[in-house]
C-alpha cells in the first residue's frame, strides 16, 4: 500500500505534494515526507513525521520549493520497520531520494552485501536499499566528471534489475533537477502530463490538475525531463483522470463512516439494471452460458459478500460455487474446470492478493470477472468484464455502502444465472425482496439511537470477547459484524456459523462472553434459538438481533419484520455498522482511519 506523489514542473511543490498525499492517505496514514530539489539551487530539502498528512503540514508549515525543480512524496503503511519518522520516506543515500511503494523481498541480502562494502543504512525499512544501490551503481560506473542522464538511469536500470517483488519507485538525484526516475512492477503508477508540469502518483484523485493519465504497465522503467518533450502515448495508452476527489466535506455527519452507512440506500440504483422482470448486465453476450461452475476470490469484507453471493447463487442458480480468500487462492494448487467462471470481488480495484488471484485464474485459461467499486482500476482493466457496483467513492477505511453494493450486484447476478429455472411468480418474489431490502437498509437507520444507548451499557459490562453467530447468509453476515467490531473498537470478536459453536468455541462461554445471535424470523429461527439456549446455559450474555422479541437475551435489537430473510438480513448488516461506529466512538477512537488499516491493500 502506501501512497507516492511526484511532480516536476514550475509550480510551488510543498502544497502540491501536500494536497496530493491528502488524496492518498487512505492508503496508508502511520507516517508521511517528502523531498524537493530546485534547478537554481539543487540541494536535497527532506522532512519526515510520523502521523498522518497533517503532521507533515505542519512540520512544513514555513517551508516552500517555488522555481523549477522536482518534488516526491510518500505516505506510508509500515511493512518492514515500525512506523517513525527514520522509517518514513523518502531514504536518502548520497545525493539521491526515493519513494517506494511495494514490498523489495530481498531486501536483506542486498543489504548484507552493501553494508560489507560499508554502506551505513539509517532505517528498519526494505525500501532504503535502493537508495543506496543506485549510488553503489553510480560508482561503478567510476566517472570522472557529473554523470549524464544516460549514465543515471543505465544506473537506475541495473539498480532496478537486481530487485524482487513488488514497487512503484520514484527516484531523484541532485546532478538532475528536473528529472524524476520512475519504475512499476505490481503496484501501480500513474503518470500525467499538464500545462503545470508532470505529475506521478499511485492513485487518479492525486493527478487533479491533469484531464489526461497513463497507468503504467509493469516492467517500465524510465525517466522524465521537464525540458525532453514527450507525449503520453509514448508511455501507454491515455485515459480520462476521473476527478473523484476524497477530500469533499462531511455534509454535516461526525464522521465518514457514519455518512456512508446513512448513504447505503443510494444503491438502489442498482435495481435500475432489473427491466420487465429481468437482469440486464452489463456483459459480454454469452458471457454467463453454460457455466460448470464459479470460482469468487476476495479479501475481507469483500470476501465475506462473496460468502453471502455463494449462498444466493448455489440457491437460486443451482450452480456450484467455491468462494476463496485471494491470498489462499493465489498460492493453492488446483484443477480447473472447463466453462469455469472466475469472479474477483473488490472495492478498490487494487487488493495486491486479488489482483494476483485474478491474474493466476486467467493464466490457467479461465474467463474472469471482475466486481468492482472503482472504474478504472487495474482489476477491471485486467478481467475479461466488470460489473460495477456503482457504491460512489467510499473513503472511510471500513467498507461499509461497497459490501452492500456487492451483495446487491452478487444477488443480481444470481438472479441472472438462474432465469431459465426461476418461475414468473419465483422471480417476482426476488424482485420484491430486493426493493424490501432496499427499504430494510433505511427503516434499520431508526434504530441507531438505540444502537448507541446499548452499545454503552456493553462497554460498561466489559466483556472478554463478542462472538458474532448466525447460519445460511448470515453466517458471513457474522464473520463481517465481527471483522468490523475488531478493526473499529479493536476488541477481539469472531463470527461462527451458530452450530459451530458447541464444536469447541462454547467452551469460553461463562458470564463475561457476549454473544450477538442474528435470529431472523425467516430462516433457521428455531434452529438459531436452540443455539442460543446453549450459550445461556453456560451464563454466556446474549446480545440478540431479531424482530421476535428473545425472552433470555440480554441485551437486543428488535429489528423490523420482512416477509423474506433478504431484507431481515440487509436491516442486521446496518445495526452491526452502527454497532461497531458507536462502539469505536464510545472509546474515543478514529473510526474513519483505524490503526494499522488503509483502505488500499496493494502488498500481499
Ligand atoms: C473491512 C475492509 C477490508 C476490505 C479488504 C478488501 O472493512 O474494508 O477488509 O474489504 O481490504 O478490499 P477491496 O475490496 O478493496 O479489495
Amino acid at each position: 500500500m502506501c501512497g507516492i506523489v511526484g511532480y516536476i514542473g514550475k509550480q510551488e511543490k510543498r502544497a502540491l505534494l501536500i494536497a496530493g498525499l491528502k488524496e492518498l492517505e487512505y492508503r496508508g496514514y502511520d507516517s508521511a515526507g517528502l523531498a524537493t530539489l530546485e534547478k537554481k539551487c539543487p540541494v536535497l530539502e527532506i522532512y519526515k513525521t510520523d502521523g498522518k498528512i497533517n503532521a507533515l503540514e505542519n512540520l512544513t508549515q514555513d517551508f516552500t520549493s517555488k522555481g523549477e525543480g522536482v518534488g516526491i512524496a510518500h505516505t506510508r503503511w509500515a511493512t518492514h520497520g515500525k512506523p517513525s519518522a527514520t522509517n518514513a520516506h523518502p531514504h536518502v543515500y548520497a545525493g539521491s531520494a526515493i519513494v517506494h511503494n511495494g514490498i523489495i523481498e530481498n531486501y536483506a541480502t542486498l543489504k548484507e552485501k552493501l553494508q560489507k562494502k560499508g554502506h551505513v543504512f539509517s532505517s528498519q525499512t526494505d525500501s532504503e536499499i535502493i537508495a543506496h544501490l543506485f549510488e553503489a551503481q553510480l560508482q561503478a560506473q567510476n566517472l570522472q566528471s557529473a554523470p549524464t542522464k544516460e549514465q543515471a538511469l543505465q544506473a537506475f536500470q541495473k539498480t532496478i534489475a537486481q530487485l524482487e517483488g513488488a514497487y512503484a519507485i520514484l527516484l531523484i538525484n541532485t546532478h538532475f533537477p528536473t528529472c524524476i526516475f520512475y519504475a512499476k512492477e505490481r503496484s501501480p503508477l500513474l503518470i500525467a502530463l499538464a500545462k503545470q508540469g508532470i505529475f506521478f502518483a499511485s492513485a487518479p484523485s492525486a493527478l487533479s490538475q491533469a484531464s489526461q493519465m497513463v497507468r503504467l504497465e509493469d516492467g517500465s522503467i524510465g525517466v522524465l525531463d521537464l525540458h525532453t518533450p514527450f507525449k503520453l502515448e509514448d508511455l501507454g495508452t491515455p485515459s480520462a483522470v476521473i476527478q473523484d476527489s476524497t477530500q469533499s466535506d462531511l455534509e454535516g455527519f461526525q464522521t465518514l463512516m457514519q455518512k456512508e452507512i446513512y448513504e447505503q440506500y443510494k444503491v438502489l440504483t442498482l435495481l435500475g439494471r432489473i427491466k420487465a422482470q429481468r437482469v440486464h448486465l452489463e456483459l459480454p453476450k454469452g458471457f454467463l452460458e453454460n457455466l460448470s461452475c464459479l470460482s469468487v476470490v476476495a479479501c475481507g469484507s469483500s470476501y465475506h459478500a462473496g460468502l453471502v453471493g455463494k449462498y444466493l447463487i448455489e440457491d437460486l442458480a443451482q450452480l456450484k460455487v467455491q468462494v476463496e480468500l485471494a491470498s489462499e487462492y493465489r498460492y493453492a494448487h488446483f484443477a480447473t474446470q472447463a466453462k469455469e467462471l472466475l469472479i474477483a470481488i473488490s472495492q478498490s480495484g487494487e487488493s495486491a492478493d486479488t489482483l494476483e488471484a485474478l491474474k493466476l485464474a486467467k493464466s490457467l485459461g479461465l474467463n474472469t470477472l471482475a466486481i468492482c467499486n472503482t472504474q478504472n482500476s487495474t482489476m477491471s482493466a485486467l478481467a475479461h468484464a466488470t460489473l460495477l457496483t456503482h457504491a460512489g467513492l467510499e473513503r472511510s477505511v471500513a467498507s461499509t455502502k461497497a459490501v452492500v453494493s456487492q451483495i446487491l450486484t452478487l444477488w443480481l447476478l444470481a438472479l441472472e444465472l438462474g432465469h431459465k429455472r426461476l418461475s414468473k411468480q419465483a422471480l417476482q418474489e426476488q424482485i420484491q425482496a430486493l426493493h424490501a431490502s432496499m427499504q430494510a437498509i433505511q427503516d434499520a437507520l431508526e434504530l441507531h439511537p438505540q444502537i448507541q444507548i446499548l452499545s454503552a451499557q456493553i462497554l460498561k459490562q466489559n466483556p472478554k470477547g463478542y462472538f458474532f453467530m448466525g447460519r445460511g447468509v448470515f453466517y458471513p453476515l457474522a464473520l463481517e459484524g465481527a471483522l468490523k467490531l475488531k478493526e473499529l473498537a479493536y476488541v477481539h470478536a469472531q463470527g461462527y456459523a451458530s452450530a459451530e459453536m458447541k464444536h469447541g468455541p462454547i467452551a469460553l462461554a461463562d458470564c463475561s462472553l457476549l454473544s450477538i445471535a442474528l435470529l431472523p424470523q425467516n430462516l433457521l429461527f428455531s434452529k438459531n434459538l436452540s443455539n442460543v439456549e446453549e450459550l445461556r446455559a453456560r451464563d454466556g450474555l446474549i446480545f440478540a438481533i431479531s424482530p421476535t422479541p428473545i425472552d433470555n437475551a440480554t441485551f437486543q435489537i428488535q429489528t423490523k419484520p420482512y416477509p423474506h430473510y433478504m431484507p431481515e438480513f440487509f436491516s442486521m448488516l446496518v445495526v452491526l455498522q452502527l454497532f461497531a461506529l458507536e462502539m469505536a466512538q464510545l472509546k474515543g477512537l478514529d473510526v474513519d482511519k483505524p490503526r494499522n488499516l488503509a483502505k488500499s491493500v496493494t502488498v500481499e
